[in-house]
């Protein structure tokens, strides 16, 4: 028997301008953060940079191409900041331009344009003047959207604003294993205010200035269940994950409120003193969409035994967590199968995650509802017959696919899903020797092959429904 999906189901791919422009410094682009970051001897596994990256710079119109070939209905992908307004200054009419020939190819390939602002590549002249951690970057946020919408407004339909600020916030200024490698509880916290109030200016801003565009806002979710559900240190655990890591994000969004035990766990850190009169109403405007990027769950606890660092920080090289609000907090390894990352798969959490979303925070809000990430890494090897039979990427689509329609079954109008990556590329610390890709990248010729994985997924689209 196979499952449908509903119609108007949107299935799509997606990628970041660092991890796969590459041409760092052409045509006026200057460096991000992840530029600066990445030339640190220590910080990225082999010392690997975006600089070449998947050279998407130069071969998006192939890369077009191939979407069109898989059958994708919209490609997620994002600007870079650095390219649009080199060290935030002036509009570069060839950085731009980049985007503008990328969207019209886009829509000549009948495929939807979903535009991200910003996926973590802040201009490393901003961090000089103190980054996410100054108030005024908030500000130039949405005067940088702005220009963006300037140049592309009358061919995007879809504005999300940031791509998972918990990252931006705490794994980039608390824990330090992203760019820009800052480790300091208190930034991370100012960060992660300064992301949701740049992202209250900038969709204040895109609304004014064009009321008919879909705006929203991408947030890394997860669902944090305690070991032992019967032991008040477990479940005390599991709420301060989910207190730092998913409401802290939802809460203001949707209810223009930090959640109260959240203010409780940061109190120390002078959390509240940085939230000014108007904020959270700035913050908490009216989403038109909102996309879950779901990778897996986690058993917590405050107890060590058993437990596991999650891969965080692939060159060993910090130590701090990235939840201020839940220091002392373990994860536990459930014993279930792991991708390349060691992430376990865990398909039915991102149906739990979605009717929660659902129950708790769109729906009521009257929000549409997308999975805008989900995917794996997997140790590809391309077989004798030239091709790569990524059988385990296959059966984690499926599954995530079900799981989405488990979700849609049980009343939750989910609109689509976003697979990523659509090629392999830059994984951020670990550098290219992730691939998530369902097309592999060969990095020292740029050739592009479409895995046994894409073309199950273009079977998927082209049928729209599951296999039996
Ligand atoms: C989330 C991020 O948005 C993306 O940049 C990253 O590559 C994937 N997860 C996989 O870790």
């Amino acid at each position: 028997m196979t499952r449908g999906f509903p119609a108007g189901f949107l299935f799509g791919a997606a990628t970041a301008a660092y991890q796969i422009e590459g041409a760092a410094h052409e045509d006026g682009r200057t460096d991000s953060i992840w530029d600066a970051f990445s030339r640190i001897p220590g910080t990225v596994v082999n010392a690997e940079n975006g600089e070449v990256a998947c050279d998407h710079y130069h071969r998006y119109t192939d890369d077009v191409a191939l979407m069109k070939e898989l059958g994708l209905g919209t490609y997620r992908f994002s600007t870079s900041w650095s390219r649009v307004r080199p060290d935030n200054g002036p509009v570069n009419p060839k950085g731009i331009d980049f985007y503008s020939r990328l969207v019209d190819e886009l829509l000549s390939a009948g495929i939807k344009p979903w535009l991200t602002l910003y996926h973590w590549d802040l201009p490393q002249a901003l961090e000089e003047k103190g980054g996410w951690v100054n108030r005024d970057t908030a500000e130039l946020f949405r005067d940088y959207a702005l220009s963006v919408h300037d140049a592309l407004g009358d061919r995007v339909g879809v504005w999300t604003t940031l791509n998972e600020p918990w990252c931006s916030a705490f794994v980039g200024y608390t824990a330090g294993v992203h760019a820009p490698g800052r480790q300091s509880k208190t930034d991370g916290l100012a960060a992660g205010h300064h992301l949701l109030l740049g992202h209250g200016l900038a969709a204040q801003a895109l609304r004014e200035r064009d009321p008919a565009l879909e705006l929203g806002i991408t947030l890394n979710l997860t669902v944090a269940k305690p070991v032992d559900p019967a032991r008040p240190g477990d479940v005390d655990a599991a709420r301060r994950i989910d207190g730092q890591l998913n409401r802290f994000f939802l809460d203001p969004l949707f209810r223009g409120s930090y959640p109260a035990d959240l203010l409780d766990d940061v109190a120390h850190l002078g959390f509240t003193e940085l939230v000014r009169d108007g904020d959270l109403a700035q913050i908490s405007q009216p989403l038109d969409s909102f996309g879950v990027n779901y990778y897996n769950g986690s058993l917590v606890s405050d107890l060590p035994t058993g437990s596991a660092q999650l891969s965080h920080d692939p060159t060993n090289r910090v130590t701090s967590s990235p939840f201020p609000a839940a220091d002392g907090v373990f994860n536990h390894p459930q014993g279930l199968p792991v991708t390349a990352m060691d992430w376990e798969v865990q398909p039915d959490g991102l149906r739990e995650l979605l009717v929660r979303v659902g129950a708790e925070y769109t729906g009521p809000a009257g929000t549409d509802l997308y999975v805008t990430e989900n995917g794996a890494a997997y140790d590809d090897v391309v077989a004798t017959d030239g091709a790569v039979h990524d059988a385990d990427r296959t059966l984690f689509l499926q599954l995530h696919l079900g799981a989405v329609l488990d979700a849609i079954d049980e009343g939750v109008d989910v609109k689509g899903y976003f697979y990523w990556s659509l090629m392999d590329n830059y994984e951020w610390a670990w550098g290219y020797q992730k691939r998530f890709g369902i097309v592999r990248v060969d990095y020292d010729t740029q050739e592009r092959l479409v895995k046994d994985s894409g073309r199950a997924y273009a079977a998927i689209i082209a049928a729209r429904s599951l296999p039996a």
